[in-house]
Order: C-alpha cells, then structure tokens, then sequence
C-alpha cells in the first residue's frame, strides 16, 4: 500500500513508482490556489519529476493557463500554432503526428520549457496511455565509465527529421502538412548530453527523438551510443505508466524526464490540452551552455506571443 503524506493544506502526495511519478489529492487545480499548494505541487514535481491529478474536469484553456502561470510564464510552442490562440497545444489524435517515440520536449531550442502541463479533454474507450521515463535515476543508475563518458558529449537537437519513418502508415498529404508546420522553422541546437539540473543540481541525461546525432562521432558510432544511453533511460524499472480519464492533469518537470503517448487505441479520438512553462539554458557538468546552431536569428514569437525559443540567444548572443 502507498503512503500519503499531507500538508497543512490537505494536499496529499502518493507515490505511484519506485523511480518516478506520484499522485496529488486534495487541491482543484486552477488560477486562484494558495502560495502553500503551489508550493506543495512544486515540491512534489521535483522530487516524483511527474504528477497526476484526478478529477479536473472544471479547467478550460483559461484556467489551465492560469494555473500554469503559477509555475512559472508560459509559451507558445515555437512553430505549431496554439489551439485557442494563447499557449494551448492541441494533441489529437486525429490530427498532426502521434508522440509515440521517447522524447522530452522542444529539446530542439536552447531554452526548452521547465514545466509542460497536459491536460485530458477526451480519452478513448481503450489505450493511449503515457508513459514517463526519470532522467536523473537513468544517469545516476550508468555505470561510472559511462557516466564519465556521457559527462563529456554534446548532441545537436533539431525539429527536423524523418516523419515518414515514424508514420509508416500515414497519407503523404498529411505527413507532408505536418512537415510543414512542425518544422516552418528548422531550429538545431547543441545542448550538453548531461544537464546539470538548474533547481535540484541532478545531474540527467538530455537525449530523446529530436536528437540528430553526438557531435564528433560519427553517424554509426553516434546511433550506438544514442541506443546505449537511451536503453537506461526507457528501461521499464525507470518509467511510469499513466491511464488517462478525462479532466485527468499530468505536470511533468521537462528537465529531468522524456515521455511517450503510446499509440493504441486505433481510430478512436483522443484529445488534450497542453500548456508549457518557460524553462531556462541547459549547462552540462563542465558548465558550457547548449548553444543554438541555427537559425542565426530566431523569428519573432509566433503567432504574436512568446514562443519561449529566443529566451535561448542571450548566451549565443545569436538573435535579439
Ligand atoms: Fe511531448
């Protein structure tokens, strides 16, 4: 049986893995909660790296948005407009590519978002789980060779790649839509393979699908060692598996953790909301920043408000 803990505020917090992830009861998610609650959820996020709300059905964009400013400024994905015009991803089932790879998100800017906040809309009858593998217990788990040799690389990130070969089975004309909003811009980012986390001072593996390759290697050596640090972190031991009801809210602390939509629950439709937090220049263990390659300039914020991947050029000095 777990064990809850409470607070003064009667919010609970209930393990629900050995490595990651943990339940919050007692609080209704939304704009007007307590500094004590924020902190509490705050807490909770950085020690279990995901959390799962039930029950909150009563959040729209607004409030979810709301909600989200709490922990910190929110962002417009960098090249997919918003589902209502703010900081809302629509992710639907029937629509755009499924994230059925392990992935962290928006790894491809410098300064990925800290916090994304997913919210259920409508769950199918059957699959569509998520599933969340810890970064931190993946690198503390190596073996200290590879810990000294994960410490010392640096991979390029890009939003550009092969979505054929992860859609085998989708229409050309919508892979081909798909390809052209997801990646209007072509962003390439160097970041350190080990980040140093920037609150809990972790150290995690920074990797997942929208990684190109380590630099220096080359493509063969470079896939191998991609496969051997990513067999750490998706190993089931170091993962938890979510079964979503709608008005369900998962908050993931997108620094320390990868996640995956598993893609199972064929034609039927799926839908939720995600809103992101603006997350701050990964530094690995020898303190270099990740570095964006290009574009040289990044475009104004999309679709008029803040996108978050130019909070990423102060340390390139690359775009204003
Ligand atoms: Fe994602």
């Amino acid at each position: 049986m777990a064990t809850a803990t409470h607070t003064a505020t009667a919010l609970s917090v209930t393990k629900i893995g050995g490595r990651i992830g943990a339940e919050i009861g007692g609080v209704r998610l939304g704009g007007g909660l307590s500094d004590d609650d924020v902190a509490g959820i705050r807490a909770a996020l950085l020690a279990h790296k995901v959390v799962f709300f039930r029950g909150q059905g009563h959040l729209d964009e607004a409030a979810h948005e709301a909600f989200a400013e709490l922990l910190g400024a929110p962002v417009a994905h960098p090249t997919v407009p918003s589902a209502d015009g703010r900081y809302a991803l629509g992710i639907d089932s029937h629509h755009g590519a499924r994230a059925n790879q392990w992935h962290t998100d928006v790894t491809f800017v410098p300064a990925y978002p800290a916090f994304s906040i997913l919210r259920a809309v409508t769950i199918p009858p059957y699959g569509g789980d998520t599933l969340w593998a810890n970064t931190a217990t993946a690198y503390a788990g190596l073996p200290e060779p590879l810990r000294a040799l994960a410490d010392g690389l640096r991979a390029v990130h890009s939003n550009e790649y092969d979505y054929a070969a992860l859609r085998p089975d989708a229409l050309p004309e919508a892979l081909a839509q798909y390809r052209e909003v997801f990646t209007s811009t072509t962003f390439l980012t160097e970041h350190p393979v080990v980040r140093v986390h920037p609150e809990t001072g972790e150290r995690t593996l920074l990797l997942g699908n929208f990684v190109q390759r380590i630099q220096g290697l080359t493509g063969r050596d470079s896939r191998a060692l991609l496969d051997l640090f990513q067999a750490h972190i998706e190993s089931p031991e170091n993962t938890v598996r979510w079964q979503w009801q709608a008005g369900d809210v998962a908050i993931w602390d997108n620094r320390a953790t990868q996640h995956y939509g598993v893609d199972d629950s064929d034609d039927h439709e799926r839908t939720l909301r995600r809103v992101t937090v603006d997350g701050d220049v990964p530094v690995g263990p020898d303190g270099v920043p990740s570095r964006l390659i290009s574009p040289e300039t990044v475009p104004d914020p999309s679709f008029g408000i803040p996108s978050g991947a130019s909070t990423g050029s102060a340390s390139t000095g690359s775009a204003a």
